[in-house]
């Protein structure tokens, strides 16, 4: 999603303004998030099947992401997984996961996120750069930033992917869709994975997962299925931390196939995936429940 090889990049702000604006925004939200949890948390709406939830949290997060937005920097776009795109005119654009690790958050499990990330180059997330993040877990007190050409972060520690052992002695992550087609194939390609590797970890919001690889808690993470509001912040943390984030065939990490480590591994696994087909089209998907 980082295109360092764009030969007339965007002009925006200096990166360490957007990279405070981010951690501002985030630990924000985050606070509202963490200290508003009710002792039971209801589920406001579903999307792609019954078990894909928004919680009234949710929305009251990317409510105050965009007014904290709108009031440090009004003239950029905002894209938030709960409210869509509003369009702004500074060629900056926010990309917004209000709470990532919904179901987490549901069950009063503490790997969730408000993860905050500015983009230039828009209009998709194949064309633009992301330049400044923030992945802030309130529960767990963790924050991570990144800024482009700046390093990643882990509250003051700077970040540096270490070296991947072999794939049998790999740790890896990642996570599964919300639709039952989907899931029967990603469960297939966990079958083939998991006698490969040391072991699997679904921990339940990828934009943490992003940021536990660059942090050495994970040595790979893949996902099928992420949208953007999951992967652009986190995907500036593993990027600045000297990691690889891509996606299959030569694509961009995206909804087809998302996977990031340290680069030699990250070509192993890719190629892995690449003959597993786990980017091939499902069946009719019929959502869970
Ligand atoms: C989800 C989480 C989960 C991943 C899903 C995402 P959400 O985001 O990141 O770990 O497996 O693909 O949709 O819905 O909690 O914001």
């Amino acid at each position: 999603m980082t295109s360092s090889h764009d030969p007339s990049p965007p002009t925006h702000p200096p990166v360490a303004d957007l990279v405070a604006v981010a951690e501002q925004v985030a630990r924000a939200a985050g606070r509202l998030v963490h200290e508003g949890r009710p002792q039971t948390v209801g589920v406001a709406a579903t999307k792609s099947s019954a078990v894909d939830v928004v919680t009234a949290m949710d929305l009251a997060s990317e409510d105050l992401v965009r007014r904290t937005l709108a009031r440090l920097r009004p003239d950029d776009a905002v894209l938030g997984e709960e409210g869509g795109h509003r369009a702004g005119t500074s060629g900056v654009t926010w990309v917004v996961d209000p709470i990532d690790g919904t179901v987490n958050y549901l069950y009063g499990l503490p790997a969730y996120a408000v993860s905050v990330a500015a983009v230039v180059g828009e209009p998709t997330p194949a064309t633009w750069t992301v330049v400044a993040a923030c992945v802030h877990a309130p529960a767990t007190r963790e924050t991570w930033t990144a800024g482009r050409g700046l390093g990643a972060y882990l509250g003051g520690r700077r970040l540096s992917v270490a070296p991947a052992p072999s794939l049998d002695r790999c740790l890896l992550g990642t996570g599964f869709g919300y639709v039952a087609e989907r899931r029967r194939a990603q469960a297939r390609v966990l079958a083939s994975l998991l006698p490969r590797v040391r072991d699997v970890r679904r921990m339940g919001a990828a934009a943490i997962d992003l940021c536990q690889v660059a942090t050495g808690r994970l040595d790979l993470y893949y996902e099928r299925g992420l949208q953007p509001w999951d992967l652009a912040a986190g995907a500036l943390v593993v990027a600045e931390a000297g990691g690889v984030v891509t996606g299959l065939r030569g694509a961009s990490a995206g909804e087809g196939m998302t996977v990031a480590g340290a680069a030699e591994r990250v070509a192993e696994l890719v190629a892995i995936l690449e003959e597993e087909r786990a980017d091939a089209p499902e069946g009719p998907a019929p959502g869970i429940g």
